[in-house]
């Protein structure tokens, strides 16, 4: 009983584990305060953002002007916003015990604070307070990428080389810190000046575990946001670090994929393993710290932390969160933070969000909004094999970053060299080899040591780190891991070992090592005991990866579409997820102290899988845009990665999608945009995309507008009336790279807007072709058109249900340009109804 029921929450774990997110229950918070909670409160007066003078009230529609988070500088209305919740405290809470943890100003107008349920309400009564919320819980959702991707000799090489890429961008990072003193982020680096852009206020926290001098010009700002979190009593300053350190792992990790410095050598295990780099090496990093290693986060320190990133002039936000359940009411894009990004993207800052780990099921989207650009995760085409030969001549690969023996040894399974004493009874989990006190050492030594690799690796209770301490204090020659039946189908993945070692995933492979190890056990002459078996090994090295297999390929645990409207699971006329990209199995910085995984525990590099890994790929992908084209919206620049995006794989086939957690490539089918968003990021075609396709705030603003009975939360959430928009845009009809409509009754014609933008070529002739999705008719007019620089085009799609079809089916609308330029949209129609 006790065994069974372990194993099934172990499925619910095992993403977790395998993604590295967080996993940490519902905090429904007991306050400090027995009825306390922390609320965020909204007001209805404008934040600094929006009232410093010269913001245009009305975008015009199409203009790539973007409203640069430059232009808005704080004045002194930040301090008189803040002088304003302090007297809106002080008059309706009189005398009665509150505290505010935080002042929101710049992105939205409001604060959070612990208070009673009923100080809440009597709060959400005033006339000048718009919203009152529950703070909610969040969690957090190489060496070689920068090849896969194409970058040295593609996009970098546009952009003046690694020793350029990404230069003049400052890159924000929401997560759980950094490690300052890694090579990744020094700022001594050969080649030309490497100055601070002078917009970029940011701060760096001196705080204990944070000394002063721990920022430089390549980590440009760092602080920490706690206060929700100290309020809760959920932040233990011994044991989770309060300053912007990453005692975890994940923070530097994600960093350093999209913004470490070019040719840091990864070592790991004492093995050299080739040289790391980010995205855009030469962007700056600005970290703001607000996930913690034990407990995860919470939106109102998240929210203090993406109003300060804009505040300080960064130009990206990646954001490393996903509420830890779907938003409540009218549609998930009303929830506190999607609406703070909304600000963001409104001040020009591109904000890249992981679609979350919790695939393959379908609608397990956890990033929801269209000015969000949502990145799932894909494998990618190095792998590091290695293999284990038997006596018997068979041959059996695994995974392992470690080295070889140089001969053959004799085999001992870990329950057969116990120490005499102890018993089966003594220690449950004796295959596991996490003790070396249990085991004989005469026994072992010299020998290659068998262990069982249990559900308990899984969930992290056990670690291979510890069984090699174990191999190494028994002076065994080698380290094996078969699959134990708990753990069928698990993926290992390639863990480092600092001794010859091997891990089988295979339960087949698993099978003919037990057996063949049982055709000559030896037995003790004296109690007749097994004390191992004649049977021998060696182990072939796993050091040098080995590349070119079928990729990429959608990985299991990068979440699906479509989109959920609300929590009724209405689909959204919105495609999630935006676009795919490398995360599985990717090195990146570690921090020596960091938590996060104990198989890299005191190392500096780590190989990490999860959509946490791939979305800061496409946050160093998009520096390089925004360095190229400064003056691109976030619209524009979320345009080129999606409609330049591949979708095939290296073979030249369909780029395939897992669907399963168990022996996930036994299921893999084509995938689908549900699965892929518009396909594989391509940095070097990103960089050129030809045509744009933009969208405004003020589009997003109809958009809100356009759903059904929002003018009350938009009112409450952005402080702007409905009415003041005279029109309102189905969501089919934002300018989006990607046609979805959810419902197609009869006939249904959409506009999209394109913008030439190609500045190197005065005209550019486009030729429209289309693929229908089933059971839909497909039209697009013009079929051809030419348009000239800096020119946008209307472009009018009917699309037509010929036949009452259920069942979701996918097409495509592809531009191509006499000049060379295609441009790609999907276009996703899920129930169709002919009339
Ligand atoms: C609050 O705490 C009590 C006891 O500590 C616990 O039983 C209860 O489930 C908690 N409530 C929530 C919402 O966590
Ligand atoms: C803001 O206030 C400070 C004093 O608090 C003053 O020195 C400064 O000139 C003010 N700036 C503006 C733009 O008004
Ligand atoms: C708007 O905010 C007020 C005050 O917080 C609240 O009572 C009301 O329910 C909110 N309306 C909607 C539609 O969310
Ligand atoms: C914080 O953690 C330490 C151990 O690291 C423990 O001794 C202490 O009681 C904890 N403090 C609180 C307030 O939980
Ligand atoms: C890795 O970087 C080191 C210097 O940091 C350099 O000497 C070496 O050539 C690089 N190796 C590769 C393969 O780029
Ligand atoms: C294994 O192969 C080698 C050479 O390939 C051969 O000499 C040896 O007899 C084989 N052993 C067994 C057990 O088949
Ligand atoms: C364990 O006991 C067996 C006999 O029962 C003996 O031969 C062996 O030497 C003992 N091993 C140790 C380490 O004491
Ligand atoms: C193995 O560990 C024991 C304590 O568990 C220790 O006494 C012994 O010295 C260690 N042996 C080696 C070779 O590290
Ligand atoms: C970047 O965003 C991704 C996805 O949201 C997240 O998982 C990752 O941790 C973030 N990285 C940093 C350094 O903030
Ligand atoms: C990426 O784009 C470039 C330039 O358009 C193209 O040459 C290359 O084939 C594309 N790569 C893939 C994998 O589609
Ligand atoms: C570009 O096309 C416009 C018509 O669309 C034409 O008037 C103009 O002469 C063309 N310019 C060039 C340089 O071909
Ligand atoms: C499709 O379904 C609608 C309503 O469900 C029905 O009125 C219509 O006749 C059906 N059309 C066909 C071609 O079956």
């Amino acid at each position: 009983m006790e065994e069974s029921s372990s194993i099934v929450r172990c499925s619910v774990f095992v993403l977790c584990l395998v993604s590295s997110v967080f996993c940490f229950d519902d905090f429904e918070q007991n306050a400090t305060v027995s009825t306390s909670a922390v609320y965020i409160v909204t007001l209805k007066d404008s934040p600094s953002v929006h009232s410093s003078s010269g913001r245009e009230t009305s975008v015009s529609k199409h203009s790539l002007a973007s409203t640069s988070s430059q232009t808005y500088r704080t004045s002194n209305r930040s301090a008189s916003i803040v002088r304003v919740h302090d007297s809106l405290l002080r008059k309706v809470l009189r005398k009665e015990n509150y505290i505010k943890l935080y002042s929101y100003h710049y992105l939205i107008n409001g604060f959070s604070a612990v208070i009673t349920q009923q100080q809440a309400d009597r709060l959400a009564a005033r006339e000048e307070v718009d919203n009152v919320v529950l703070d909610f819980p969040v969690k957090k959702a190489t060496t070689h990428t920068p090849q896969f991707l194409g970058l040295p000799r593609g996009a970098w090489l546009r952009e003046g080389g690694s020793e350029y890429a990404g230069e003049g961008v400052v890159i924000g990072f929401i997560d759980t810190g950094i490690d300052p003193t890694h090579p990744s982020f020094s700022d001594k680096i050969s080649g030309h000046p490497y100055p601070v852009p002078p917009r970029f206020t940011g701060v760096c926290e001196v705080t204990t575990g944070f000394p002063a001098g721990s920022c430089n010009r390549k980590l440009v700002g760092a602080r920490h946001f706690a206060e929700s979190a100290l309020s809760r009593g959920v932040l233990n300053s011994s044991q989770d670090d309060a300053s912007p350190f990453d005692g975890e792992g994940h923070g530097t990790h994600t960093a350093s994929v999209a913004a470490g410095n070019h040719g840091v050598p990864v070592v790991v295990c004492g093995h050299h393993l080739g040289n790391a780099s980010g995205m855009a090496p030469r962007a700056h990093v600005a970290v703001y710290k607000a996930l913690y290693k034990r407990f995860g986060g919470f939106a109102a320190d998240i929210i203090a932390a993406i109003d300060q990133a804009a505040q300080d002039g960064v130009d990206i936000i990646n954001l490393s969160i996903t509420p830890n359940r779907r938003p409540p009411g009218i549609a998930t894009f009303f929830n506190p933070i999607d609406m703070a990004l909304l600000s963001a993207v409104k001040a020009g800052i591109f904000v890249v969000q992981a679609a979350g780990n919790t695939g393959p099921a379908p609608k397990s989207m956890s990033s929801f909004s269209p000015w969000i650009f949502t990145v799932g995760a894909t494998s990618h085409d190095r792998v590091y094999t290695n293999s284990i030969i038997l006596g018997n001549n068979v041959t059996i690969s695994g995974v392992g970053l470690a080295s070889g023996t140089r001969t053959m040894h004799k085999l001992v399974l870990a329950a057969h060299a116990l120490r005499n004493g102890t018993t089966i009874m003594d220690a449950i989990y004796i295959g596991e080899c996490q003790d070396s006190s249990s085991y004989d050492q005469k026994l072992v030594q010299g020998k290659i040591l068998v262990c069982s690799y249990t559900v308990r690796f899984i969930l992290g209770v056990s670690t291979v780190k510890q069984a090699l301490i174990t191999a190494k204090n028994l002076t065994a020659a080698g380290l094996v891991f078969y699959m134990d039946p708990s753990s069928t189908g698990f993926q290992m993945s390639s863990t480092p070992m600092d001794i010859p070692g091997i891990l089988i995933s295979s339960p087949q492979d698993s099978m003919a090592l037990l057996q063949y190890y049982n055709t000559s056990l030896s037995r003790d002459n004296a109690s007749g005991k097994i004390v191992g078996s004649a049977s021998v090994a060696r182990i072939v090295g796993g050091m040098k990866p080995t590349y070119g297999i079928t990729s990429p390929k959608v990985m299991y645990f990068s979440a699906r579409g479509p989109d959920p409207e609300d929590n009724s699971f209405q689909d959204a006329d919105v495609m999630k997820p935006n676009l795919v990209a490398p995360g599985n199995s990717i090195w990146g910085a570690w921090s020596p102290l960091g938590i996060g995984t104990a198989d890299f525990q005191g190392e500096r590099f780590a190989m990490e899988s999860g959509t946490s890994m791939s979305a800061p790929h496409v946050t160093g992908i998009a520096a390089l845009i925004k360095q190229k084209f400064p003056h691109f919206t976030p619209a524009a620049i979320g345009s080129a990665l999606s409609t330049t995006a591949s979708l095939t794989d290296r073979k030249g086939g369909p780029i395939m999608a897992q669907h399963a957690v168990l022996n996930p490539d036994a299921t893999q089918t084509p995938a689908t945009p549900f699965d892929m968003g518009s396909g594989f990021v391509n940095a070097t075609a990103a960089l050129d995309p030809g045509l744009i396709f933009d969208i405004g705030y003020n589009e997003y603003m109809k958009f809100l507008c356009g759903i059904n009975g929002s003018s009350p939360v938009v009112l409450n959430y952005t402080g702007e009336s409905c009415s003041a928009y005279n029109s309102s845009l189905a969501a089919s009809d934002l300018n989006l790279p990607s046609v979805t409509i959810a419902k197609l009754v009869g006939t249904r014609t959409v506009l999209r807007w394109v913008t030439n933008i190609a500045a190197t070529v005065t005209n550019e002739t486009y030729t429209v072709g289309w693929r229908a999705p089933d059971s839909v008719s497909v039209k697009v007019s013009p079929a051809k058109f030419t348009i000239g620089n800096g020119q946008t085009r209307v472009l009018s799609l009917v699309f037509r249900a010929m036949k009452n079809d259920t069942v979701a089916s996918f097409g495509r609308i592809g531009m191509v340009g006499d000049r060379g330029h295609v441009v790609n949209i999907p276009v996703t129609v899920i129930y169709k109804i002919a009339v």
